[in-house]
């Protein structure tokens, strides 16, 4: 039995959207020095249930108890102040300000009426420092990786005297080293004393850094389990519910084809961009998947922006379609018949304030010109169909995107490349954020799409994704390619090895 009182918890919370229920009656209870694991598909509620906690919307009915006392938090600035931290899923940092800046914007100390630079600068160093990040914090944050800025959004909530913390999927752009620097620091906190809530879809990592867990479902809770008490098999039928039988046909439908005799679709010789990506060479067959594997900043990013023609590249010849020279532009790709998931497709994709209809068949309207209007009844019928297939959890396709939790967002992005149908498709880290259900769809519509003749990039941080659906994997270390990977040599193991720089690379055969 804990005899520790909890120092955050709620009782019976619910929470409407206009008349729909994503909370029902949901219990929670946070303890001091506990990771407390929030576990749920896209959708599920997690989001809402941390927003309620934390002033950003008002519940409908239940009640919230802080330090043993019932609070109304009007405001998440009122829970900030009183101790409760909370990086939401959606960072909202600034690119165009100053690490030091993001970390402190909104509430820079002053001295004699004026901005402290040097105490902002200063302290900003030591924040990060916890995070075992030395980085320049005067420079502008747009000049650092994804990683890294999920860094200083951490940071930034880290430096209130905090009672509890709560991160809602702070892992989904670091790799796996820095997630392990961070779970460091959240077990040094937590050991401290602090509670901790903690959000993710990387259910190895749940298990490993979390103590308790609770699994939301529906916007209901299913109950609350010690993490040393439950396994990984189980904790998916608790999240997935009855649909596990289904998930698990899915899994097994999953196979590689027989790629040697392909055509090459897209060829690339001894391209490389300064400072970005050093001396390559790549063949894109139609009908088959490419993986390219790494840690981040190894390049994967940097390949795919210099294949779509967002960057130039300082070195290379290309043919495409067995044309030689094509000097790419992303509007060239885009005639080419190329699309582009990016990585961070919060920044770089969804428009908010339009429907997901709308955000769906964007790509397909620009790849058909913007003068050819495609029908009202047609978009519906397109929208609709890619909703069903990467299973988009929504009222209707008129619902507007900015409604959608955090993964169903991810999926509309990558619906609107499938819905386009080009030739080549890059999918920078398309299952990041989604939920292990929709993962396996996503998984089976880039087989789907690979069988029926497109050519696709897909870069992922998880090896296991990758050797399931891959027919070959390129191998990226310090911007370089060191090798790849085919048929029965392609498997986690190696690529780890690799990537890892364990084996030497004569040994990695297929070497290029
Ligand atoms: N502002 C809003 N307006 C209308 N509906 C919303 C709003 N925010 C969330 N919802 C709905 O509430 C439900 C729960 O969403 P929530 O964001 O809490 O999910 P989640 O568990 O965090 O999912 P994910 O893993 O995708 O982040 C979803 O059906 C979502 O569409
Ligand atoms: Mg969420």
């Amino acid at each position: 039995m804990n005899i520790k009182k909890p120092v955050l918890c709620c009782t019976s919370i619910t929470k409407f959207f206009s008349g729909v229920i994503a909370l029902d009656k949901v219990n929670f209870n946070l303890f001091p020095g506990e990771i407390h694991g929030l576990l749920g598909e896209n959708g599920a509620g997690k989001s809402t249930l941390i927003k309620c906690l934390t002033g950003v919307y008002l519940p409908d009915h239940g009640d919230i108890y802080y330090e043993g006392k019932r609070v109304v938090f009007a405001a998440p600035s009122e829970a900030r102040n009183r101790g409760i931290s909370t990086v939401y899923q959606e960072i909202n940092l600034i690119q165009t300000l100053s690490v030091a800046e993001n970390i402190f914007a909104g509430r820079q100390p002053l001295s004699k009426g004026r901005i402290n630079w040097k105490k902002i600068n200063e302290r900003s160093r030591e924040l990060l420092a916890m995070l075992d990040l030395d980085i320049d914090v005067t420079a502008l944050l747009s000049e650092y990786s994804t990683a890294v800025q999920q860094m200083v959004a951490i940071a930034r909530s880290l430096d209130i005297s905090a009672k509890v913390l709560i991160l809602d999927e702070p892992t989904s752009s670091l790799d796996e080293d820095e997630a392990h620097m961070l779970f460091n620091v959240i077990r040094k906190l937590r050991n401290e004393g602090m509670a901790i809530v903690f959000i993710s879809h990387f259910l190895d990592q749940v298990l490993e850094l979390c103590d308790t867990l609770t699994i939301l479902r529906n916007g209901e809770s299913v109950g609350e389990y010690r993490a040393n008490e439950i396994s990984k098999h189980e904790l998916i039928i608790k999240m997935l519910g009855k649909k596990l039988a289904a998930f698990e046909n899915r899994v097994a439908e999953l196979n590689s084809s027989d790629e040697s005799k392909k055509d090459v679709f897209y060829s690339v010789r001894s391209m490389s961009r300064r400072k970005s990506m050093k001396h390559f060479d790549l063949d894109l067959k139609k009908g088959e998947v490419l993986g390219l594997a790494g840690l981040l900043g190894s390049g994967r990013t940097e390949i795919a922006r210099l294949l779509f023609g967002i960057d130039k590249p300082h070195s290379g010849n290309t043919v495409i379609k067995g044309v030689s020279g094509s000097v790419l532009s992303p509007k060239n790709a885009v005639r080419h018949s190329f699309g582009y998931c990016p990585e961070d497709r919060k920044l770089e994709g969804l428009i908010p304030c339009l429907t997901i209809r709308e955000n769906i068949v964007l790509a397909l309207q620009v790849k058909k010109g913007l003068l050819k209007y495609i029908s009202l009844k047609k978009q519906r019928k397109i929208a609709e169909k890619f909703m069903q297939l990467v299973s988009i959890k929504a009222p209707s396709c008129e619902e507007n995107v900015s409604r959608l939790s955090g993964g169903n967002q991810q999926k509309v992005i990558i619906a609107r490349w499938l819905a386009a149908n080009p030739e080549f498709l890059i999918l920078d880290e398309p299952t990041r954020g989604i939920d292990v259900g929709a993962k396996f769809e996503i998984q089976k519509l880039i087989l789907k799409f690979r069988d029926l003749g497109m050519s696709i990039l897909f870069i992922s941080s998880e090896l296991d994704e990758l050797v399931r659906c891959c027919d070959r994997v390129a191998v990226l270390r310090d911007r370089k390619k060191i090798t790849e990977y085919t048929g029965r040599s392609l498997c986690s193991e190696k690529i780890m090895a690799t990537i890892a720089h364990v084996t030497s690379e004569a040994e990695d055969g297929n070497l290029l």
